[in-house]
């Protein structure tokens, strides 16, 4: 908020190099060079991350009547990718550069460098491009120990597919009634053709998605409550500015095979506006996939079990004494898209008053890896320390809240890393601590402090990071 007043304009690399000087995310095998499009998420990577999707499972999954959770397997049978559609049209169009042999996104052009002239996009330098061609995205891994054409498996490009093919086994173990959804969070897989911008495009990523089964005609509105939803959770609950995001509506050109209707919310990011998290109406495509009978012309005519399924993906209606295949209302985000649209909308930089900058993560304090680091004012002084350390255990006993203990710098120094990484709270022990048992306890956005008695100071906290 820069100092408050002016929102910090933040670019790329700074979110970059903070990641990686503080330990949320470094390259992966980077001591080999690195793999491109994968990321590693550190000590406090982890923490945020695990954070975000803590947050988006209370908030999906425990405060709503409606929904179950799942956790399918990554590697399935590849007739799910055959009959959802995958093997077929989950494509982009490629380019090869006849010159340098750099293959490019036909559609991202202006995203990509030339390899030759890094100022140039490609097909701005003398090199010809190739007529676009389709370039499937799923990537294939071997199963088992013989190596055939058949023996093979796809790493899910979404979570989605775990989840409408066990519908059934939900329905009937649960014995939930239309509507209701499963939630699902896990790690998905895409060749991306150019991956870039650091997590946004990456190779590996995590998603976060709920299949919403209902009948056909409540599709709509369904559709128009989970977008609602959905943005109130990013800006409630994670932070994000309403300013910052912007709906997209999804021309049919664009959408994916499966969808009748996509809204796209999309994030102010440093490069520009993209897409955070897509909302589809993807009716009673994959269910139906999953169950039809496929005709010569690969037409899906009938409900009965298609030639490999042994379930129908149906719904049995009592009121109406009919079985209905349910449409399916999608709301699919990416974890390290949030990540990233967090730490963005999080970092501030401010000019203190002796002249000092001052970096800040304003995270929500339910996001921040830390939420409390106990600092003693002078780490020589025995008793102290040992204060300090014994608060530090008694905060972290339990495990509601991650405390840290740090002497390995002044206290001046050891706010500003504290603040650096979004900690909304440092308690710090000093020789009147030891005498009236009470400890400062400052706020990182304000920098006020306070002082409170040790007897009070968890309570005190935990109530501040529910609030
Ligand atoms: N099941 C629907 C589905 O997968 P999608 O729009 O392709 O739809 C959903 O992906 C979300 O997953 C996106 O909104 C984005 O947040 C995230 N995502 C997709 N591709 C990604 C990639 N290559 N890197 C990081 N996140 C990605």
């Amino acid at each position: 908020m820069g100092g408050g007043l002016t929102p910090t304009v933040v670019d790329m690399d700074t979110i970059v190099s903070l990641c990686k000087r503080r330990g949320f995310i470094f390259q992966s095998s980077e001591i080999y060079g690195g793999i491109q499009g994968v990321f590693d998420y550190g000590p406090l990577g982890v923490e945020l991350k695990n954070n975000l999707k803590k947050l988006w499972w209370r908030h999906n999954v425990y405060e709503r009547d409606d929904m179950e959770g799942l956790d399918a397997s990554i590697l399935m049978n590849r007739r799910v990718w055959k009959y959802s559609g995958h093997e077929d049209t989950f494509v982009d169009p490629m380019v090869d550069c006849k010159l340098c042999k750099g293959r490019f996104r036909a559609d991202k052009l202006g995203e990509s460098q030339c390899l030759l002239h890094s100022k140039l996009h490609p097909g701005e330098c003398e090199g010809e491009l190739t007529e676009p061609r389709a370039f499937n995205m799923m990537f294939r891994t071997q199963v088992g120990p013989v190596a055939d054409d058949e023996s093979f498996a796809y790493l899910r490009p979404e979570t989605a597919q775990g989840i409408f093919v066990n519908f059934k086994n939900v329905l009937d173990s649960t014995n939930r009634k239309l509507p209701f959804g499963i939630a699902q969070i896990g790690k998905a897989f895409r060749n991306e053709i150019t991956p870039r911008n650091f997590i946004f495009r990456v190779r590996e990523f995590e998603q976060m998605e709920i299949e919403y089964f209902c009948r056909p005609e409540e599709a709509e509105g369904a559709f128009d409550a989970w977008v609602k939803d959905h943005v109130d959770f990013w800006v409630n609950e994670v932070g994000l500015d309403r300013e910052k995001l912007r709906l997209y509506e999804v021309p049919e050109s664009d959408r994916a095979h499966y969808s009748k209707r996509t809204i796209d919310i999309f994030y102010q990011y440093p490069i520009g506006w993209e897409e955070l998290e897509g909302i589809a109406n993807r009716t009673d495509y994959d269910l139906g996939s999953h169950s039809r009978q496929q005709d010569s012309l690969g037409v899906q005519a009938q409900v009965i079990p298609n030639e490999h399924t042994t379930e129908k993906l149906t719904y049995f209606d009592h009121t109406t004494n009919k079985h209905v295949v349910p449409f399916v209302v999608e709301p699919s985000a990416g974890v390290d898209r949030g990540v990233l649209a967090a730490l963005c909308e999080a970092y501030d930089e401010e000019t203190l008053e002796n002249g000092e900058k001052r970096v800040v993560l304003r995270l929500k304090p339910a996001l921040s890896p830390i939420k409390v680091a106990v600092l003693p004012l002078k780490k020589n002084t025995p008793e102290i320390v040992a204060m300090a350390k014994s608060i530090k255990n008694e905060l972290q006993k339990g495990g509601q809240m991650r405390a840290v203990y740090d002497d390995t710098a002044a206290i001046g120094k050891l706010y500003r890393r504290q603040d650096e990484v979004g900690t909304p709270f440092c308690v710090t022990v000093d020789f009147q601590s030891l005498e009236d048992q009470t400890v400062t306890v400052r706020d990182r956005d304000s920098m006020q402090q306070a002082r409170l008695h040790i007897n009070e100071l968890k309570a005190a906290l935990q109530d501040r990071l529910d609030s």
